[in-house]
């Protein structure tokens, strides 16, 4: 919203994306701890540990994570509430660094398979018809060597 207001042109700055995320949580977490005192999570940090400094606009994008932070301690909170102290959660954070390939795997033409196998262009068509024909959207996650998860939604 602050950004669109100012027409996208809010000053990037490269930041220490662990730094801004763990302030953030932070800051949710203190939060709640000041409005009720016997609120209480496991803060869990599983942080990359040479991230490159990423250029983003930092109040903006702590403002992001501020409020799925926040969310979380909200949620959390709530079922503590109902359930009693039995109830113990954890607000895990997590950073990762994505290998190059799999920013650019919607690409047409991008193939990591031998030369006149494959076109490179069966994701960038699904992107296509899930995105723009279908209003939908196509999400990858993946860790090298371990895993990789297509998200797709389609509208009702
Ligand atoms: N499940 C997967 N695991 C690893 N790499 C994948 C996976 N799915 C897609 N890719 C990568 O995305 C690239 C592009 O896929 P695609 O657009 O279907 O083209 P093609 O199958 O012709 O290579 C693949 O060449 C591969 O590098
Ligand atoms: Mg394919």
């Amino acid at each position: 919203m602050l950004a669109h207001s100012r027409g996208g042109s809010a000053q990037r700055d490269a930041v220490d994306l662990n730094s801004l995320v763990s302030e953030a949580v932070d800051l949710a977490y203190h939060g709640l701890r000041a409005q009720d005192a016997s609120f209480n999570i496991t803060l869990e940090y599983d942080l990359e540990s040479d991230l490159p400094p990423l250029k983003v606009v930092p109040q903006d994008l702590s403002r992001v994570f501020l409020n799925i932070a926040n969310n979380g301690c909200y949620a959390a909170h709530h079922r503590m509430l109902k359930e009693g102290a039995g109830y113990r959660p954890v607000l895990r954070t997590t950073t990762r660094q994505t290998p190059d390939v799999v920013q650019k795997i919607f690409n047409p033409f991008f193939t990591t398979k031998p030369a006149g196998q494959r076109t490179g262009l069966g994701l960038s068509l699904s992107y296509q018809i899930v995105t723009d024909q279908h209003k939908g959207s196509i999400k990858v996650n993946s860790q090298e060597g371990e895993f990789t998860e297509f998200v797709i939604t389609l509208p009702k």
